[in-house]
């Protein structure tokens, strides 16, 4: 017998307004050939007046508790992975617990950018598995679109806006990579990279401040430490790659996505890609993924999911889970 934590509900949520690549030729010198070929990118979400981190996780929240089954007052935690809180404090996580009406319990932020939620997952399955938590809605949010520098075309246009939440809650197990629910986690950092990628304001300046990123730096790390990080994650789960039904990856760049499908021995027919229509929403782009993957009838129940991201850090890692 051994403690899981399972997937109960998941739900997503993305702003109405959608950004094709054709909209940047009007103040940028780029195209929607350069976009679609070097990332992948058609299309993205921004949110609209009002939207905030808080309230896109808030509305993902809700359709997750709803396929759980769920109210809000039977959450022991809630964590939201985000980089861009509409706060510097309190937490996007204590807001969304106002949203949703929640009384107790308790809430706080992971911030691991891109590999946000993989760190967020993985800390919710320590609660699980210690016992501080029942159930915990873990939420991916980002507002990347209030970060952007909309002059700086090797940037703006890759990211987007929206949220994905999941429930997970602690069941039986036989201690098997037969159980649903997560099975093995990897983390990673590396701070020496910090000028690859990074917000260039905040306390010590007194800005919000934009991104920044030597995106070509960044995409020679990726391949090789994301596969690297999904070995590791599947070997401590006792899997191997032809035992996977899934890998749903971080939502960064094609050609990354297909770089490391191909380095585990993957085909991609079995990548759930997203990223042609949300580009890249950093902490989101994962549970948007496992979100949409579902709701298109590709992750099924029993299925055996793999899911890895890097982002700002560097941070990366990987998460093995029976859906
Ligand atoms: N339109 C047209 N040309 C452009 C654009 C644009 N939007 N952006 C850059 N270019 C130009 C560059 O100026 C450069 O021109 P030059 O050769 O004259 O100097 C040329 O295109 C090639 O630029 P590269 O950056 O070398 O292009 P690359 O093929 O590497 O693609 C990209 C760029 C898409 C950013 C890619 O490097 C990438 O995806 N990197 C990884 C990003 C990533 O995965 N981030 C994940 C973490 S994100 C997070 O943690 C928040």
């Amino acid at each position: 017998m051994m403690m899981r934590a399972v997937v109960k509900g998941i739900g997503h949520y993305l702003p109405e307004r959608i950004v094709e690549n054709a909209e940047f030729e009007a103040t940028l010198d780029t195209n929607d050939e350069w976009i679609r070929s070097r990332s992948g990118i058609e299309r993205r979400h921004f949110a609209g007046e009002g939207e905030t981190t808080s309230t896109m996780a808030t509305a993902a929240a809700k359709k997750a508790l709803a396929m759980a089954g769920l109210e809000a007052d039977d959450i022991d935690a809630v964590i939201v992975a985000t980089s861009t809180a509409d706060l510097t404090f309190p937490s996007a996580a204590t807001m969304v617990q106002a949203q949703l009406g929640m009384k107790s319990g308790f809430a706080f932020d992971i911030q691991a950018v891109c590999a946000g939620f993989i760190f967020a997952l993985s800390n919710a399955n320590a609660l699980i598995l210690s016992g501080q938590a029942r159930r915990v809605l873990v939420i991916g949010a980002e507002t990347f679109s209030r970060i952007m520098d909309w002059t700086d075309r090797s940037t703006c246009v890759l990211f987007g806006d929206g949220a994905g939440a999941l429930v997970l809650e602690a069941d039986e197990g036989n201690g098997t990579s037969d159980d649903r629910g997560i099975l093995s986690t990897d983390l990673n950092s590396d701070g020496t990279h910090r000028d690859l990628l990074y917000v260039d304001g905040g306390s010590s300046t007194g800005t919000t401040g934009y991104l920044r990123m030597q995106g070509n730096q960044v995409f020679r790390h990726a391949v090789e430490k994301l596969s690297k990080t999904a070995t590791t994650a599947m070997e401590t789960a006792g899997i191997s790659s032809e035992d996977v039904d899934w890998i749903v990856p971080h939502q960064a760049n094609i050609r990354i996505i297909q770089g490391t499908a191909k380095k585990l021995g993957l085909s991609m027919d079995k990548v759930v890609v997203t990223v042609q229509d949300h580009g890249n929403t950093s902490a989101a782009s994962i549970p948007l993924a496992l979100s949409v993957g579902v709701e298109r009838g590709q992750i099924k129940p029993g299925d055996l999911v793999v899911t890895e991201a890097i982002g700002g850090g560097l941070a990366w890692g990987a998460v093995v889970l029976r859906w």
